[in-house]
């Protein structure tokens, strides 16, 4: 197995970096990588925004409910579905885009979600410890302010990259059989959800979960406690919003 499949069994979320600084030469190269990802047409409607400034980090940090990683990591990478770009050239070549609505969102979302992972995996490759933030959906609004987005262009996600200065255990994973389906999809009886989760309900982590959070299964933490019903329909509101805002819903 040569170190690249290796790697990809061994990564781990990476949230606590070292002072050691990542280089532009080195940024620069897995950015490139992961610029030859796949994209829609070849259209490439994302942009990345790097955020190396200390003060703009702080500026960010309350869009991501002040995770750590933001202000401490070297480097702060914001992926963006971006058609502003390609409507601008589109508009000065005499050609009408057709890109104001939902299913050019979703195309440059994939887009973007697609460079960011490869980045990741060329990031990791070299050593980089990598946490993507799912915070950046939910205040989309505020990050569109931070970083100057204009229309056309919403954020998606984001990823601290460092150095790391930790080495924390991995988590687990459902076995492959759970997330597989051969042709069709066979749907779950009861028994095949008692037996594809109960590795993870019986896992230490899980238990303190529970127990910290007073609650009698571990799908309770994340219903009651992690991912929450009133959360969701507040934050997806705000993100309609945003669509609407950033010229995505004009059909
Ligand atoms: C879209 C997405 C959003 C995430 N958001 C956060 C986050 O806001 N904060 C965080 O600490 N980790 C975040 N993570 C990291 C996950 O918690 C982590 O990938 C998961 O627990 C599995 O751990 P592993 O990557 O070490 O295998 C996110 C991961 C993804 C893919």
């Amino acid at each position: 197995m040569n170190n690249y499949t290796n790697n990809l069994l061994n990564r781990k979320t990476i949230r606590k970096y070292s002072a050691k600084p990542v280089s532009d030469e080195t940024l620069n190269d897995i950015l490139i990588k992961g610029c030859r990802s796949s994209t829609t047409g070849n259209m490439q409607v994302y942009s990345i925004i790097v955020t190396r400034d200390a003060e703009k980090k702080l500026e960010l940090a309350p869009s991501h409910f002040n995770q750590k990683m933001i202000t401490e990591a070297p480097v702060v990478l914001t992926f963006c579905a971006d058609f502003n770009r390609f409507n601008k050239w589109c508009h000065a070549r005499g050609a009408d885009p057709g890109y104001d609505n939902f299913l050019s969102f979703f195309t440059a979302a994939i887009d973007a979600l697609l460079v960011a992972q490869t980045v990741c995996i060329a990031a990791e490759d070299i050593g980089l410890g990598i946490c993507y933030l799912g915070t950046t959906t939910y205040m989309a609004h505020k990050i569109i302010d931070t970083l100057n987005l204009p229309n056309g262009v919403v954020p998606v996600t984001t990823v601290t990259m460092g150095w790391p200065d930790e080495d924390p255990p991995q988590v687990d994973r459902l076995p492959l059989e759970a997330v597989i389906h051969h042709e069709t999809y066979s749907d779950y009886s009861i028994s095949d959800i008692n037996i594809f989760y109960s590795d993870k309900e019986k896992r230490n982590d899980s238990m303190q979960f529970m127990k910290e959070n007073n609650k009698e299964s571990l799908a309770q933490v994340f219903t009651d406690v992690r991912y929450k019903k009133e959360d969701n329909v507040h934050f997806s509101k705000m993100l309609l919003q945003v669509l609407k805002d950033q010229g995505f819903m004009n059909q």
